[in-house]
């Protein structure tokens, strides 16, 4: 059996919009090769939008732009393959992509075989200049079934920003992944607004579906298309365990060529990482708190996820913005099935600091500032 866990990777859209070009495509995949990215489990090498001319060729066909593929794709696809790594493209529903190039729409079966000769791997499928007589959920169907006779196996990336109630239909379409928002952007209030909705839409995905919260902003400091003013290293570490504890994919979007040491040591933590990779992809789900101080608002979250080896990861995270906001919580472990007469309880790790502490009489104390998080790894121990 076919069984996908969140893709990780980088994509071309968060920082470089249209100014794409064989050689930034290249570098990158090097790059997750050479920083050690890809032994991390980073594989992808997704091209956005802005690949193709504006037109067809007179068969109807996609063609690549060749200032900026002077060799064409299969060129930079044989590459991306020849350095381990898995290639993704970007095509549209509708029939224009959002950047205004030509979409898919009715040359589906097309498009298709051009993925699956060019060697594609993965396809992120967008939603603009989409019919308003055609129902989204048969727009992705036409394109997944596509797809799935192309002859190659391309997992399907749906980019339809949670419109049209997605959710609700996306398993109808053999989609492994759909985006759950419009566009991620690189600051505090765009994480919050992003958040808010993971996980009502984490909850749908499973087993090679995952409810994709949009590329990572982790690293941008503020830089590139979407980088508008940046956030600060502890946010984006918040950020970056959010996505991991949801199932979301993990697609970075910032230069990776230029990379800090912490924007590295973020995205290299091999325990989030495993959090988010875990084999059986469980829904995550809200632990019910008790209040100990006044909350004056409900930016705050505390969300656990059981894992195959019969682990749970455990996150909480205070995204108030008001200083005074500071969280303090209590919550037992009978929340988690771990009653007082199972004789058990658990070993809580904290995957950043890598401090560890046993819960006592069933009660886990937590304490947060506002714009800080904790995400635990806990093994259930006897007591
Ligand atoms: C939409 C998508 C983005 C990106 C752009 C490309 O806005 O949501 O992720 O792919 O289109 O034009």
């Amino acid at each position: 059996m076919k069984v996908y866990k969140p893709p990780m990777g980088w994509n071309s859209w968060n920082t470089f919009a249209r100014n794409i070009d064989e050689k930034l495509i290249m570098e990158s995949a090097d790059t997750l090769v050479e920083t050690g990215l890809a032994d991390c489990g980073y594989n992808y090498i997704v091209i956005d939008d802005c690949w193709a001319l504006k037109e067809r060729d007179e068969n109807g066909k996609l063609v690549p732009d060749p200032e900026k593929f002077p060799h064409g794709i299969k060129y930079v696809s044989d590459y991306i393959h020849s350095r381990g790594l898995k290639f993704g493209m970007y095509s549209c529903a509708g029939t224009l992509t959002c950047a205004g190039f030509p979409g898919s729409y009715q040359h589906e079966f097309d498009d298709a075989a051009s993925f699956a000769k060019w060697g594609v791997d993965f396809l992120k499928y967008d939603y603009c200049f989409r019919p308003t007589t055609v129902p989204g959920d048969i727009l992705y169907k036409r394109m997944s079934i596509a797809l799935k006779n192309s002859g190659r196996d391309i997992l399907f990336s749906a980019c339809s920003w949670g419109a049209d109630e997605t959710r609700e239909w996306i398993g109808e379409t053999g989609s492994h992944m759909w985006r759950t928002t419009g566009d991620i952007w690189d600051n505090w209030e765009s994480l919050k607004k992003l958040s808010k909705v993971g996980l009502e839409n984490a909850k749908y995905g499973g087993i090679s579906r995952f409810a994709d919260m949009d590329m990572l902003i982790v690293g941008m400091c503020g830089n590139g298309n979407v980088g508008l003013g940046g956030c600060n290293f502890e946010e984006y570490k918040m950020h970056f365990s959010l996505w991991a504890l949801l199932n979301s994919p993990l697609m970075i979007g910032c230069d990776i060529r230029n990379m800090s040491d912490e924007t590295k040591q973020i995205l290299m933590n091999k325990e989030v990482i495993a959090i988010n990779q875990d084999e059986e992809s469980n829904v995550p789900f809200n632990i019910k708190f008790t209040k100990v101080a006044a909350h004056k608002n409900d930016d705050i979250m505390l969300y656990a996820k059981m894992l195959s080896n019969g682990d749970y990861a455990i996150g909480a995270f205070n995204f108030s913005d008001d200083e005074t906001n500071f969280w303090q919580t209590n919550f037992t472990t009978e929340k988690l099935g771990l009653d007082e007469a199972t004789g058990k309880t658990l070993l809580m790790k904290d995957v950043w600091t890598n401090e560890t502490e046993t819960v006592k009489n069933g009660i886990i104390r937590l304490s947060l500032k506002p714009h800080t998080f904790k995400l635990f790894r806990a093994k259930v121990v006897d007591k």
